[in-house]
């Protein structure tokens, strides 16, 4: 399986825990890529692979400068991505409270909308609640992968059902 980590930041946290991702939970059964956001279009998206996009929050609870031109064509080109599954990993700071994670959360609806599934609970990181968000990525990854695994064994189970059914 490939998972590819989308990250969108300012000051490099976001990337923290991608990298702590990539490094901690990398097998020969899950080739994890990451890459910043900036230049991408809807091209990076293809069906063969999950991805988790992992996105702090900026202004008035906007996505990172980098990450804007890839949330800007998703919004005009409203590609079809029903093939995609994905994790989500917003980073904030409570202090924002009207805004708190809205650059995570824009592109969790923006996603939804465009028709993407997304896989378990998103995790929301806090930068005022002191706990640092790569040492957080851990413990949400693996409920994350055990989510997906749950997932995969009921969509196993229906395709089995389905086929003992066809004559
Ligand atoms: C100028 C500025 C604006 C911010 N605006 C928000 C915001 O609206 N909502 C929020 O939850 N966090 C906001 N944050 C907090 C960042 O999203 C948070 O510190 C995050 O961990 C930074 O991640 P990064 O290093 O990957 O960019 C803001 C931070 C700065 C410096």
């Amino acid at each position: 399986m490939r998972l590819i980590v989308l990250v969108g930041t300012v000051t490099g946290t976001a990337q923290y825990v991608a990298e702590e991702i990539e490094l901690g939970f990398s097998s020969p059964t899950l080739a994890i890529e990451t890459h910043l956001m900036d230049g991408l279009d809807a091209s990076v998206f293809s069906s063969d692979a999950l991805y988790l996009v992992c996105t702090s929050t900026y202004g008035q609870g906007d996505v990172p400068d980098n990450a804007r031109g890839l949330f800007n064509v998703l919004e005009r080109e409203r590609p079809d991505l029903s093939a995609m599954r994905y994790g989500l990993i917003g980073l904030g700071d409570r202090t924002y409270h009207d805004t708190f994670c809205f650059g995570g959360k824009r592109f969790d609806g923006l996603l939804q909308a465009l028709g993407a599934q997304r896989i378990g609970a998103p995790m929301w990181h806090d930068a005022a609640s002191g706990g640092l968000a790569e040492d957080a990525a851990g413990p949400w990854m693996r409920d994350w992968l055990a989510a997906l695994a749950d997932q995969n064994r009921l969509e196993n189970r229906s395709d089995n059902m389905r086929s003992s059914l066809t004559p």
